[in-house]
């Protein structure tokens, strides 16, 4: 297979973990006899530096002509003054490549159990998949503004039938390849938005006999994934609540580094990234964690390129690295030894 790679590096420890998902991409190209292509663009605070745009064309065009994106991170202090921002790159490369749907998975790994702030119990067996909207509701919703002179202000959450129906879609899908147990997630006792989506959750759900549907409204549902994560499979919700639900999901893992993300548009084309920013404190340490960023390369493999055993066996080599008592700084295993952003790099290709 031959495929064509947009590397988008970004801030901070983008350009670190980059250089892990490049490496993954040579080995796995070379062990399954594929053909990977690269090529590097700006976006974020780099590209604000040197095109001053966040998302230059020259990036948007390469991208047109991939197969699939790869982001590591974008933002940190330089531009946290700038009128013009870091992530502004991001929410427009999302919305030129209408990448709605936000598949954010929650693993817990049998080694990481122990790093997670829940009580070990409790993780146990934790293994779901966040499907987030990302394309519409409240983030991108018109109008948005101050009014009456700054005395109050309007934000506008709109969808249509057709951003509700594909995204939901997308999840009943995502349920048939895992347990069959969906939650949609809303706030029907509140917006009218929620009770659409319900509508349109249940109608769709006709066609998906098999999938279990449950409605859950978004406070219980926050309650739940920190009291009980591994009742759920997969969460389906909107683009707001799915943001806090994903961040809230991500910390029972123990570590923001070891998780990966797709989105995905209509037309295939994928853009995948670590669900971490750019970590300025470690940035040029050779401390950060490329499991997320390398899992991203995983997930580019399986909903991009539909190549599912080399996506396994990525998710195979970083479990047994961490089960033979290796991490990063930012991991807590007891009895483990520390290494290298590097060294955890090769030792996860090593097994691949
Ligand atoms: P962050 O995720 O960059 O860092 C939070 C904490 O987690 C830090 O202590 C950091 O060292 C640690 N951390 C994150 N990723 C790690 C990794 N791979 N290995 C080891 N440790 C890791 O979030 P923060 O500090 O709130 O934001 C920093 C910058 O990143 C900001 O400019 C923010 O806007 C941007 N950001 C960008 C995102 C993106 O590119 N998608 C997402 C979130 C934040
Ligand atoms: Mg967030």
């Amino acid at each position: 297979m031959k495929k064509h790679i947009i590397t988008l590096a970004g801030d901070g420890i983008g350009p670190e973990i980059m250089n892990s998902a490049q490496a993954l991409l040579k080995a796995a190209g070379e062990k399954y006899k594929h053909e990977f292509t690269t090529e590097a663009k700006d976006i974020g605070g780099i590209a604000i530096d040197t095109h001053n745009n966040p998302l230059p064309d020259e990036t948007i065009e390469a991208c047109e002509a991939a197969d699939a994106i790869l982001l590591g991170a974008v933002g940190g202090p330089k531009w946290a003054d700038s009128v013009i921002r870091p992530e502004q790159g991001l929410l427009k490369i999302r919305k030129h490549f209408n990448l709605f749907a936000n598949l954010r998975p929650v693993t817990i790994f049998d080694s990481l159990e122990a790093s997670s702030p829940l009580k070990q119990e409790i993780v146990h067996g934790s293994d779901l998949m966040i499907v987030r909207e990302l394309t519409g509701g409240l983030y991108f919703g018109e109008p948005s503004e101050r009014r009456d002179g700054g005395q109050s202000v309007i934000d506008s959450l709109t969808y249509t039938h057709d951003e509700i129906e594909r995204i939901v879609r997308t999840a009943f899908d995502t349920a048939m390849t895992r347990r069959k147990h969906l939650t949609s997630v809303d706030k029907a006792n509140v917006l009218e938005s929620s009770r659409m989506w319900r509508e349109i959750v249940n109608t769709v759900g006709k066609e998906y006999p098999e999938v279990t549907v449950e409605h859950e409204l978004v406070d219980a549902a926050a309650m739940k994934l920190i009291t009980n994560p591994s009742y759920f499979d997969v969460i389906v919700t909107e683009n707001l609540f799915g943001d806090i639900l994903s961040d809230e999901a991500s910390v029972i893992t123990g570590s923001l580094g070891v998780l990966p993300s797709a989105s995905l548009s209509e037309n295939g084309l994928g853009l995948f990234e670590p669900i971490h920013g750019s970590a300025p404190d470690i940035a040029g340490e050779n401390k950060a964690n490329p499991i997320g960023m390398m899992l991203s390369v995983g997930m580019m493999f399986k909903y991009s390129f539909g190549l599912h055993e080399e996506s396994a066996a990525i998710e195979r080599a970083v479990n047994t690295v961490l089960k033979q008592g290796f991490k990063t700084p930012d991991l807590k295993i007891d009895g483990a030894e520390t290494i290298s952003t590097t060294e955890m790099t090769e030792k996860i290709i090593s097994n691949l």
